[in-house]
């Protein structure tokens, strides 16, 4: 399969190891071990952990109480059937898109969007459509765009809800809308939910899309609401029959998922109050700490505000450069880390992560404020 380069994920590769401050990370600033641990009864943990043995795990698809405990986390249509546990979402994308999208099916992808979410089903040659969030519009999708989007060949809607660069979100009525289409047409709706759970303005997430139809496909991950993305674990929630085929698909790329990140999902799932605590505080604070630092750079960004996640993704107004040579020259003399719009396809804007740890977020604020401000302000 001939799949284009993966470009926010080159990016960061070429970039984030000689980087010593980070604004584009999609996760929430990750927990050690140890302070994981220290959300139960450390020392059984401890001992249960070092008991745990390094084969494959049995079955490959995910141990029955990781899957039993995802399906929980599911309203409806979703049993441990259901459930196929995966190497982070990205593996769990990977398999959806490559299993249902084929030479002559449409696949409808919300545009901007993060590529796995379409470059896969491109690859195996179905033709793809990009149903476009526009800036002007608040990045808020446009239900009959997508409407007239939809063809006699459509197999997959692809969703990213909420939406990795912009944050925005997709609402409970025209989820249900959508879905409503697939019953009646017969197409899936792959729901990447990976944000799901950091909510920053209450009740504007809808439910899962598996919650609320069998025609949908959730994906879910450890790593970007849970900050656990060095466990590697995502998941795979949908019909029987795609989950039986994705975990063929997995035979081919990572046969198991590893036995201690299967034990250490488990236990964060259970525990997952706290974790969310944990997370929210953090995205929160930061979230606050951003909003005022664009009401006080308005003469360099036009920015329209997340509403879940921990991404946001303004236009740049007033710099006489590429989005792409400013993040060049800002992590050339300052060693910070931004992402381009370039990586999106869209020009001119730049993807703010704002997860970390909120010292070392405002310390990056800073950096690019003065850097904007010095070269930039009223040239
Ligand atoms: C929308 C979306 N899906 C999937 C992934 C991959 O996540 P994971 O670490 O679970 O593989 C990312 C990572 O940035 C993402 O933004």
């Amino acid at each position: 399969m001939n799949i284009k380069s993966f470009k926010v994920e080159r990016w960061l590769n070429t970039y984030e190891s000689d980087a010593d401050y980070e604004m584009a990370e999609t996760d929430v600033e990750p927990f050690t071990l140890k302070e994981l641990l220290e959300l139960g009864d450390f020392k059984k943990l401890e001992e249960q952990l070092l008991s745990i043995k390094l084969g494959y795990n049995n079955p490959t698809s995910g141990s029955d109480k990781l899957k039993e405990t995802v399906a929980s986390l599911y309203q409806h249509n979703a049993r441990i059937e259901n459930v196929l546990i995966t190497t982070g979402a990205i593996e769990a994308d990977y398999h959806v898109t490559n299993y249902l999208a084929n030479q002559g099916d449409t696949v409808i992808a919300q545009f901007p969007a993060y590529q796995a979410l379409y470059s896969t089903a491109e690859a195996r040659g179905a033709k793809i459509k990009y149903w476009r969030m526009k800036p002007e519009n608040e990045y808020k999708p446009d239900i009959n765009e997508l409407k007239r989007l939809i063809d006699e060949k459509t197999k997959l809607i692809v969703l990213n809800i909420p939406n990795n660069p912009t944050g925005a979100v997709i609402s409970e009525v025209q989820l249900k809308t959508i879905l409503k289409w697939a019953e009646e047409q017969d197409f899936y709706v792959l729901c990447d939910e990976v944000y799901h759970e950091l909510e920053l303005i209450k009740g504007v997430v809808p439910p899962y899309g598996r919650s609320l139809s069998k025609k949908a496909i959730s994906v879910g991950s450890m790593s970007k609401a849970y900050g656990l993305s060095g466990l590697r674990l995502g998941w795979i929630v949908g019909p029987k029959g795609i989950v039986q085929k994705c975990w063929e698909g997995k035979d081919y790329t990572t046969i198991s998922n590893a036995p201690l990140s299967d034990f250490l999902a488990i236990f964060a799932l259970i525990n997952r109050e706290k974790i969310m605590h944990r997370n929210l505080t953090i995205a929160r604070k930061n979230f606050k700490t951003l909003l005022e630092w664009f009401k006080e750079h308005e003469y360099f960004f036009d920015y329209i505000m997340p509403e879940v996640g921990v991404l946001c993704f303004p236009k740049l107004r007033n710099i006489p450069l590429t989005s792409e040579e400013l993040c060049k020259i800002i992590f050339t003399e300052k060693k910070l880390l931004l992402v381009p719009g370039e990586c999106f396809d869209m020009p001119g804007h730049l993807r703010i992560g704002f997860g970390g740890d909120s010292k070392n977020f405002n310390t990056c604020l800073s950096i690019l404020s003065d850097y904007l401000n010095k070269n930039f302000r009223n040239k």
